[in-house]
């Protein structure tokens, strides 16, 4: 089992750029796929979840190239001539490649079987296989929950649903769903997720309309090929916007940030505790379906909040790190309306709050939140990340301001969303070891 063994003293400084937007990049590899023509990926994040959903389309008999790491050439096979694979498809520890494959692969005309990792056995795909059924999908999941079958059903009808939870995976593969529908298929939403998916529709030439919170698409629409530059993961990036607030005595600047309003919620969040964040934005040059900026932080004196719970979705998966923050805050911090967060790729209040506790810092869990009493930093001690890459990452972060060394059990999986994680942090000047 891979460790960290994160030490105290570490600095937090320079200039870096992350990895690739792990959800662009699911997006990029899916839509090139089933469009005409090739698609060149430039900035892809070679993690182990993109290179999931990238076997699965070459198992669905789609042509990919990678020149290099980061640079990926789809021979788009267009909409109807996927084909069956020859075993079941393994996502490993992705939640976006298995839930978004559900609705590109229910209206194919052969069947399907999605497998993944323990965590991913774990999690519920009946959110997403409800709305499908609803279009005249056949798929079976298994209490709720992987292996999920799919036999291929190619007439599919669309609908006009409106998502219980807000959640941009289930509105996604409603979407694509939709795409292979007749009739024209409308997601509503109950509060903004990120619309990477209809943005890149659109670069790929679909019509998407957005009304208020509905995105409405007609079936039946050709995808052309065409040029996705991905940008650096503000998911990842913000691992060091923490970072920055709690150690940067010197300016520390991230590069070509992907900064999408409906992903950015926990800049919000900084921002309102008191953070000392800049937003260099780089000029929209029309090329570029997301905007993009290069962000310069430095040492903060943070102020305990209380979340409103309009930005739980637009940070939803930044609340590992946001909790080191509000750890590090005068005062209290609040966060209610985060169930969600309990079915991630770990239950994520319980293994932050587990973790917290160890390391001396008061805090309350509710069934939907956490509540933090920031103080004086962290004492050391053993956490458990329970194989969570987020989890592993904000612990390693909070060694910035711990009397002692942090280590941080079973962290291998930060690999899937983030690969070189530990370079980039020793060139910032965190002190971690792997072990
Ligand atoms: C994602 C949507 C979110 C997020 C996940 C990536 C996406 O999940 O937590 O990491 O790429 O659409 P939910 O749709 O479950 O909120």
């Amino acid at each position: 089992m891979a460790n960290y063994h994160a030490g105290p003293g570490g600095a937090a400084a320079g200039e870096l750029t992350v990895p690739g937007d792990k959800s662009i990049s699911h997006r990029a590899l899916m839509l090139g796929g089933i469009a005409q023509g090739i698609t060149d990926i430039t900035g892809f994040l070679a993690g182990e979840d993109c290179l999931a959903t990238l076997r699965a389309l070459q198992a669905l008999g789609v042509r990919i190239e990678r020149p290099q790491d980061q640079h990926v050439i789809v021979h788009g096979v267009g909409p109807k001539a996927l084909s069956a694979a020859s075993a079941p498809l393994d996502m490993g520890n992705a939640g976006t490649a298995m839930r978004l494959s559900m609705g590109l692969l229910a209206p194919q005309n052969f069947d399907s079987t999605l497998i993944g990792d323990e965590s991913l056995m774990r999690r519920p795909m009946e959110r997403v296989a409800t709305p499908l059924r609803l279009m005249g999908a056949n798929i079976q999941t298994q209490n709720g929950r992987p292996p999920v079958e799919i036999r291929g059903s190619t007439r599919m009808n669309a609908i006009d649903y409106a998502l219980p939870v807000a959640s941009a995976q289930v509105k996604s593969a409603v979407l694509l769903a939709g795409l292979q529908a007749s009739g024209c298929t409308r997601v509503t939403e109950p509060t903004p997720t990120r619309d990477h998916t209809e943005r890149m529709l659109r670069a790929f030439g679909v019509n998407v309309v957005q009304q208020g919170a509905t995105a409405a698409i007609e079936g039946g629409q050709t995808l052309r090929g065409t040029e996705i530059v991905v940008p650096a993961d503000f998911s990842s990036a913000a691992f060091f916007l923490v970072a920055g607030c709690l150690a940067a005595e010197k300016p520390l600047l991230l590069r070509n940030v992907g900064i999408n309003p409906t992903r950015t919620g926990l800049l919000e969040l900084l921002l309102q505790m008191g953070a000392d964040i800049k937003i260099h934005a780089h000029p929209e040059d029309g090329t570029n379906a997301e905007p993009i900026a290069d962000l310069e932080v430095r040492k903060s004196r943070l102020k305990g909040i209380r979340v409103s719970e309009s930005l739980v979705p637009l940070s939803i998966d930044e609340f590992p790190v946001f909790f080191i923050a509000a750890a590090c805050a005068e005062g209290e911090t609040l966060v209610r309306g985060a169930e969600e967060l309990r079915v991630k790729e770990t239950d994520r209040l319980a293994a932050m709050a587990d973790g917290l506790t160890v390391l001396g810092v008061q805090n309350r869990l509710y069934p939907d939140g956490l509540s933090i009493r920031g103080g004086d930093g962290f004492k050391g001690g053993t956490v458990d990340s329970r194989s969570d890459h987020r989890i592993a990452m904000a612990f390693a972060v909070a060694s910035l301001r711990a009397r002692e060394e942090i280590e941080i059990l079973d962290t291998a999986n930060v690999a899937t969303s983030f690969p070189g994680f530990v370079e980039i942090a020793r060139a910032a000047g965190l002190r971690i070891e792997t072990a």
